[in-house]
């Protein structure tokens, strides 16, 4: 399957953007990363205008075909971060996520491009939420669980460690002390991140398997006892890939 019909055969996360483009859109709206286009397809009929960009050319080449068809649509094929827009946004569309924004761009690329949001002007999707909790892994290197079967057990509590609105410029560097309290008695090797999306203030996607699946992360193994409190050390570039990723545990008690 190419890589837009993986992305609009997604109908749990499509249907969340749906209800909110052709809620919100109106204007001048930018689709930025517009991948397989349909998100710009969805707003052309309630925007003026709308600027679709597209990084890679592989990808462009199938959309560009799509988009051409709708006349209030510009596509254009280039970095986001280098366009300079004729002109303001009402709304900016930019679905670049992944898990904990970590292997997407989505951070930098908003960094850059938010300059030419209108005051008041709004973004889809509008943030994040970022849930940790810690695992026993059956896997010993980082993964995706992508097939929504569980290949882990959870050793203790969840806990929400950022929350992001795209409508502000974000620092990519991520550096935060995870304090999980355990459940039972076993072994730590782990902590699984999750992340739901906010599409709009009252719009809520959890993972789905184009957007954000969670990601397993493997730490060092520790045997844990139930009542005891974890301090795993979690560090990351938003942007930067999964490389960049690095973990410690810090304190037990
Ligand atoms: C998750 S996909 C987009 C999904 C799309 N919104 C959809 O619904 O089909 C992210 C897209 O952003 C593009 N992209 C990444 N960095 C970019 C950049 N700096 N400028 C423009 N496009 C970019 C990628 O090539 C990819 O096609």
């Amino acid at each position: 399957m190419s890589y837009q019909n993986n992305l609009i055969s997604d109908y749990e996360r499509l249907a969340g953007f749906y209800e909110s483009i052709t809620k919100e859109a109106e204007g001048i709206v930018y689709d930025i990363g517009t991948g397989s286009g349909i998100l710009s397809a969805w707003a052309a009929p309630y925007a003026n205008f709308i600027y679709a960009v597209e990084k890679n050319s592989f990808v462009a080449r199938e959309t560009r075909s799509f988009l051409n068809d709708f006349r209030n649509i510009s596509f254009i094929e280039g970095d986001a971060c280098k366009i300079q827009f004729p002109e303001k946004a009402d709304l900016i569309i930019c679905e670049m996520l992944d898990t904990a924004l970590i292997d997407e761009e989505q951070v930098p690329v908003l960094n850059s491009v938010l300059k030419y949001l209108k005051k008041n002007g709004k973004v889809i999707p509008q943030g994040v939420i970022n849930i940790a909790e810690p695992v026993y892994m059956e896997a010993e290197h980082l993964y995706y669980e992508e097939t929504g079967k569980p290949s882990h057990y959870t050793m203790g509590s969840l806990m929400v460690f950022s929350k992001y609105d795209f409508r502000k410029p974000i620092n990519p560097c991520a550096d935060f002390d995870l304090k999980f309290k355990i459940i039972k008695n076993g072994i730590l090797n782990g902590v699984k991140i999750t992340t739901f999306t906010l599409i709009t203030s009252n719009t809520i996607c959890g993972p789905t398997p184009m957007l954000n699946p969670p990601l397993m992360i493997p730490t060092k193994e520790l045997r844990v006892r139930k009542g005891d409190i974890i301090t795993v050390n979690l560090k990351y570039t938003m942007g930067g890939g999964l490389d960049t990723i690095r973990n410690e545990i810090k304190e037990i008690f």
